[in-house]
């Protein structure tokens, strides 16, 4: 079975959940795990973020799109780079993708999905037994697109090897095959593209809906992201 997922109506035990946060959560952590960070830890609140001040961590918080004071960076993928994280653990806690990891984290197994791992996550997924949750972050308990349509790209890639069930899979997939020739253009009016937009950062969208860049899909072991080994 391969779904996007309402988490409190679903048994994730047996389940392989894959957490989307397009704009910008799982595109930045994917982004910074392919760029050499050792681990992310992340976190559902800011206060528990702050508990790993100068055990030396980068701490990274986001609230509402913006860096919380006091921490070193938040969500943008340009935080995420080289330079900055190679070789470090990040502890990052954001207003909505960290708190779907710490809602996923019974399940089976916890992966990391954006736009610019697809085919390989894809290839991954495609391979694995379970079933799949497709779990999109939204928006403070709320639907979104850029997450949904993420889902329906994944389903539209796995539909020849896992059985499309349930309604949400069709209108996700729906609603992917309608934004396909121009996801950018579809998603400019989008909540969270506005909310971005009016802080000044149309880069951190455009970054996040590139499409296949990276060869990583971070998996959640214990209490921290890291490289997938096993493909
Ligand atoms: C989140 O986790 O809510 C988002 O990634 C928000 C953001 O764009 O920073």
């Amino acid at each position: 079975c391969l779904s996007p997922a309402l988490l409190p109506l679903h048994d994730i035990k047996n389940s392989i959940v894959v957490v989307i946060d397009i704009f910008r959560a799982s595109t930045s952590m994917c982004y910074g795990i392919a760029n050499g960070a050792e681990g992310i830890i992340p976190v559902a609140e800011v206060s528990t973020c702050a508990i790993y001040k100068d055990h030396g961590y980068l701490l990274a918080a986001e609230r509402n799109g913006e860096v919380v004071d006091g921490f070193d960076f938040g969500n943008s993928p340009f935080s995420y780079v080289e330079e900055k994280v190679k070789g470090r653990t990040i502890v990052l806690t954001t207003t909505n993708g960290t708190k779907a990891i710490h809602l996923s984290r019974e399940a089976k197994k916890v992966v990391i999905g954006s736009f610019l791992n697809l085919s390989i996550l894809c290839d991954w997924l495609q391979k694995q037994k379970e079933d799949i949750l497709l779990v999109c972050a939204g928006w403070k308990d709320n639907f979104n697109l850029e997450d949904t349509i993420f889902a329906g790209a994944v389903i539209n890639k796995l539909k020849a090897s896992h059985q499309k069930e349930d309604d949400a899979s069709i209108a996700a997939e729906t609603l992917y095959n309608c934004a396909q020739p121009d996801i950018s253009t579809y998603l400019a009016e989008s909540a969270h593209s506005r909310r971005l937009q009016n802080l000044g950062i149309q880069k951190d969208i455009d970054f996040c809906l590139q499409v296949d860049t990276l060869n990583v899909i971070p998996v959640l072991e214990g209490d921290r992201l890291v490289e997938l080994k096993e493909y």
